[in-house]
């Protein structure tokens, strides 16, 4: 079992101590303010929470949680220490982490003392490259190495309030960010009896998933309520609609669609995203998430066309023109706005892309074609391999398996990949790109 030190005693810090305690580690706390510490010392909860008293008041009738005022008695007697430091928004929105930081410098110049390895784990939410900064700060105060004498770990909080610690036992995932092995697995050790998924990713991925999850998970309350604004109006029950809507766990409560890449199109994401607007707008409800979603799309497809003015070459190639790969289907294919687009900058394009090639050789293919992109059709070439004589950039805009080859035989000409084409060979390529990714 280990000694392990928490600083900052608020919700996620009092809940980790009781828990820690739980698992049968003897837990130190640290805060600024006195009466959590005095509170921590009498085996009182900090926080009202569910479940926190009894397990707290256990662990520390066992003698497993005691609280200090000193900092560093916190780390002479932890070889862990837990940050749980408030990091609220500043004015600008900002996450303040100031706090945090001093909490940081008084745990360094505490280590000034300590002759044994101290891991140093970061529970707050905190912006990328914390645990960087929070590394060098380490190594300036204490005077000590960086994977020698300590090592710092992001390690994200996950409980939500009210169901903290059944949240902290059982939480969905657990996730480790650092740069050292040895400080990873005295975690993994120390998470193993919560049976939960450890995954290690680098330290900013750990640091960046809290944002993105809260975020999305504020999107989905927004979300639903904007569909039962539009349903009250309709006279539709929207928890009938909402139930329905999560009983597709293939499409809608799955991986699928959330891959960062290239804007969507098609004949449904589009039109009926129109249609459930228009639905809103002419029964008076304002929906400003589902109306941005098609600027948001649009502002993709920019994204790309600056990029390309960034990367200045003028002589464009284009794989994949319809709207995903497998299909001929054009319509409101993103690469046909993009192709568009490029060509009224001034950009010399050809196209090539397989599926209309096939499509080309059937007649009412070739009429439908001729009907749809009349303009883009002198720009289709037969194979990659004539496209690519003829261009210095190519955007690959569906996947498609005989792009990585084409990478590997073309040094000399840079390719920007819009979908993620996922071969390991060719994404440290020096011509490879990869576009939001
Ligand atoms: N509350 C949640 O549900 C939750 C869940 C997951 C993650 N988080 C994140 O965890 C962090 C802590 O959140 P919280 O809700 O527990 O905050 P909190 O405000 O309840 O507690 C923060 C504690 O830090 C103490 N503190 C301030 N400066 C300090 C210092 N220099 N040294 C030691 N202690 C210091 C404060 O006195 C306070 O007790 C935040 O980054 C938050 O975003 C919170």
């Amino acid at each position: 079992m280990a000694n392990i030190s928490i600083f900052g005693l608020g919700y996620v810090g009092c809940v980790g101590t009781a828990c820690l305690a739980k698992l049968g580690h003897k837990v130190i706390g640290y805060d600024i303010d006195e009466t959590k510490v005095s509170c921590i010392n009498q085996g009182i909860p900090t926080i009202v929470e569910r479940e926190v008293d009894e397990v707290m008041k256990e662990a520390h009738t066992q003698g497993l949680i005691s609280a200090t005022s000193s900092t560093e008695q916190a780390v002479s007697k932890s070889s862990i220490s837990f940050l749980c430091v408030g990091t609220p928004n500043a004015s600008d929105g900002q996450l303040d982490t100031s706090c945090l930081f001093h909490a940081i410098r008084n745990i360094g110049k505490a280590l000034r003392s300590k002759s044994t390895f101290h891991i140093v784990v970061i529970r707050s939410t905190v912006p990328p490259g914390t645990n960087e900064t929070a590394t060098e700060i380490l190594e300036k105060e204490s005077g000590k190495k960086a994977g020698i004498n300590f090592a710092v770990v992001s390690n994200p909080e996950f409980l939500r309030e009210g169901m903290a610690v059944s949240d902290f036992l059982a939480p969905p995932i657990t996730v480790l960010g650092s740069a050292n092995p040895q400080a990873l697995k005295i975690l993994r050790k120390i998470y193993e009896p919560l049976n939960s998924n450890i995954i290690e990713v680098p330290p900013k991925v750990a640091e960046i998933i809290k944002f993105v999850n809260n975020s999305y998970h504020a999107l989905k309350v927004a979300f639903a309520n904007e569909i039962g604004a539009v349903c009250k109006k309709l006279d539709i029950d929207s928890h009938q609609v909402m139930d329905l809507f999560c009983q597709d766990t293939q499409l809608n409560l799955s991986p699928y669609y959330f891959k960062p890449g290239f804007a969507y199109g098609g004949s449904c994401l589009p039109k009926d995203l129109k249609g459930l607007n228009y639905l809103a707008k002419s029964n008076q409800v304002d929906v400003p998430i589902l109306a941005s979603v098609e600027h948001s799309n649009s502002l993709h497809i920019q994204r790309v066309l600056d990029r390309v003015q960034e990367i200045g070459i003028r002589s464009i190639g284009i794989i994949g023109l319809t709207f995903k790969a497998g299909t001929d289907d054009l319509r409101n294919s993103a690469a046909i706005r993009l192709a568009e687009s490029l060509i009224g900058k001034g950009f010399s394009i050809r196209i090539y892309d397989r599926f209309l090639n096939i499509a080309r050789e059937k007649s009412d293919g070739k009429k439908e074609l001729s009907h749809r992109i009349p303009h883009l059709l002198p720009l289709l070439e037969e194979t990659p391999e004539s496209l690519i004589q003829k261009v210095s950039l190519v955007l690959v805009t569906v996947r498609n398996s005989e792009v990585p080859q084409l990478i590997i035989n073309n040094p000399g000409i840079h390719f920007l990949d819009l979908v993620r084409l996922k071969d390991s060979s060719v994404e440290s390529m020096p011509n490879y790109e990869g576009f939001c990714w």
